[in-house]
């Protein structure tokens, strides 16, 4: 079976499994885990944050700044596809008490005319934006990545409104690799960041959050009562370091596997948008398939794929735990399956 679902399938390495068992232990709720707080300062370092919090996923990462950032009533700005507003269980409502505002946009980024629109400003009966949101690279609109002209508009718009912006950076390292700009620099101006070791860096489990050493506190106050206070956690923090050590420079192998399915398919109609990262958006209505039909035929033939939220939309998505043999393999089974059927000319 070729799992090209999503990033998060991979299984940890003997390397990192290796890693884990050695790792050095304390109880993290106490602050005395050694091993999470060397990922911590090692993360806020990659990220130019001042501190950074370890947490159970990148949910809970999102959750917490939300809730940093905002009062219930407050307003969320951010792209309508957002993983943050998809799936998180409505986690902005019910935990911080967020207005969503969304931005519909295909490609999941909006620039400051999209943004100024979207804001609610001050006025008693007004749910005041006091946040947006951004995902780079945003995973349901096909692991595209921001622009950095869009980046340097909303950086210099936000502020003038108070607005406090954060990134969801599930898959930062991913932004970083296609535009070739560090990290650091894509983080530059971001009030908070979600960081995550369970998509292309293939750990088990596990994010942080970076934000400034002022929030801090509150932000692990936030954890605790979220239940995400750990205690031996230098298991898994152990498995974050060996993935920044192995496995950030191989991200782009899957930039370039997700980019050769792409080419395979190039005649079959079935490829959406540029592939920016490891996500190639596959749209099952040109060539006339209703979507689930096709994945599970392609299920059938060991190739799986996932539905993306965005109707007729699949995705196939690289990862660790794929390599070259499997691309040409899942390229050639896609094809054949699409095989006979006719193309819709795209308008
Ligand atoms: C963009 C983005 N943010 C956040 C998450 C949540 O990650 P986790 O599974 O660690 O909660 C995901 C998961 O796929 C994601 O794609």
């Amino acid at each position: 079976m070729i799992d090209l679902r999503t990033d998060t399938v991979t299984r940890p390495t003997p390397g990192m499994r290796a890693a884990i068992a050695a790792a050095e232990v304390g109880d993290e709720q106490k602050g005395e885990d050694p091993t999470t707080r060397a990922l911590e300062e090692r993360v806020a370092g990659l990220l130019g944050a001042q501190a950074a919090v370890f947490v159970p996923s990148a949910t809970m990462a999102n959750q917490i700044a939300l809730q940093l950032w905002s009062r219930p009533g407050d307003g969320l700005v951010a792209s309508a596809g957002a993983h943050l507003i998809h799936s998180e269980a409505g986690g902005p409502a019910a935990l911080a008490g967020l207005m969503v505002q969304p931005i519909f946009s295909a490609d999941g980024t909006f620039d400051d005319i999209q943004f100024t629109g979207a804001v609610v400003g001050d006025g008693a009966e007004k749910p005041r934006t006091t946040i947006v949101s951004i995902e780079n690279s945003h995973s349901n609109a096909g692991g595209r990545v921001w622009p950095l002209d869009r980046l340097e508009q909303l950086r210099s718009a936000a502020p003038r409104y108070g607005i406090r912006i954060h990134l969801d950076g599930a898959r930062l390292l991913n932004a970083a690799t296609h535009t070739n700009v560090s990290p650091l620099r894509l983080c530059a101006g971001m009030d908070s960041v979600t960081f995550c070791l369970s998509k292309g860096l293939g750990c088990p489990f596990g994010a942080l959050l970076a934000i400034p050493a002022a929030a801090a506190a509150e932000a692990r106050r936030i954890k605790q009562r979220l239940g995400g206070a750990m205690r031996q956690s230098g298991m898994l923090a152990a498995a974050g370091l060996y993935a920044l050590d192995h496995h950030v420079d191989r991200t782009a192998d899957d930039h370039i596997r997700a980019r050769r399915l792409a080419d395979i398919l190039a005649g079959t109609g079935l490829v959406r948008g540029p592939v920016h990262t490891n996500v190639v958006a596959l749209d099952a209505t040109t060539v006339y398939w209703d979507r689930e039909e096709l994945r599970l035929r392609l299920a059938e033939e060991g190739v799986l794929v996932s539905a993306l939220p965005r109707p007729g939309m699949l995705r196939a998505v690289t990862h660790l735990d794929v390599d070259d043999h499997d691309i040409e393999h899942a390229g050639a089974v896609i094809t054949r399956v699409l095989d006979g059927k006719s193309v819709r000319p795209r308008p």
